[in-house]
């Protein structure tokens, strides 16, 4: 692989974060509700804006948000694009994708609900497509101990946990790749690159970071509010 310096803008981000928010518990969508009284979004999408490389985000919102989350992200440094999402996290994705001006050559793929990415983690990922990989993942080795169990819940066995990783975003793409992966796409998957896998495409794996947890739960919202505290 190559080394290149970083170049400002070569980078679309793709924000998916359309999603109701079931798993939080009862209120708005997930999205915009507040994690130390900003909205999950805005901590998203100032993060990503801070990464030199992003020229672009195109955020997928809640279709009946989408002015209200334009102009919560007006005070973000970076050209934005907002559209409305869609009813799963796939076809969110491939809304915003649509609507990636021509000329960005790479296109990442984050969460929304992973508010706290940090921005070393952005442009690790875009590195190492700017390197040359098609498709890359940041991963985090597994810590519990992984069993498999049958329909009645007894233990048929433990999976060998050195080989398992967990897989957060950004995920990054060549564009055309991530596009020909989203033409591709049959049923629906939880991540991007398990499309582009699905068409033959390597997927190369890069370091995660503990701090882009994915706020699933209210557990996990109480443990960003303590990653915020001073
Ligand atoms: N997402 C989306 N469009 C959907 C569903 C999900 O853009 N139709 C987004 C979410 O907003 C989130 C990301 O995809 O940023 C990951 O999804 P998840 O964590 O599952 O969020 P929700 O679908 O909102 O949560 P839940 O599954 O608990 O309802
Ligand atoms: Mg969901």
């Amino acid at each position: 692989m190559t080394a290149h310096a970083p170049s400002r803008g070569d980078v679309a981000v793709l924000v998916p974060a359309a999603g109701l928010g079931t798993r939080l518990g009862p209120g708005a969508p997930k999205a915009l509700r507040t994690l130390a009284g900003t909205p999950l979004l805005v901590h998203a999408a100032r993060r990503l804006a801070a990464a030199r490389s992003v020229g672009c985000l195109v955020v997928a919102a809640p279709p009946t948000d989408v002015t209200a989350v334009r102009d919560m992200l007006a005070e973000v440094a970076t050209d934005l694009i907002v559209v409305a999402g869609g009813d799963t996290r796939q076809d969110s994705v491939a809304r915003a994708l649509a609507a990636v001006p021509a000329h960005f050559p790479i296109v990442l793929v984050h969460d929304a609900a992973r508010a706290l990415v940090p921005p070393a983690l952005v442009e690790r990922v875009a590195a190492a497509v700017r390197d040359g990989h098609d498709a890359v993942v940041p991963v985090l080795p597994v810590v519990d101990t992984i069993r498999t169990v049958d329909a009645s819940e007894v233990a048929l066995g433990t999976v060998d946990r050195s080989t398992l990783r967990a897989v957060q975003t950004p995920q990054g793409f060549r564009r055309e790749v991530l596009a020909a992966a989203h033409e591709a796409a049959g049923e629906a998957l939880t991540d991007d690159a398990g499309l582009a896998e699905a068409l033959g495409v390597r997927v190369q794996c890069v370091p995660g970071d503990e701090a882009a947890l994915k706020i699933t739960r209210p557990f996990d919202l109480a443990i960003a509010e303590l990653l915020l505290r001073p």
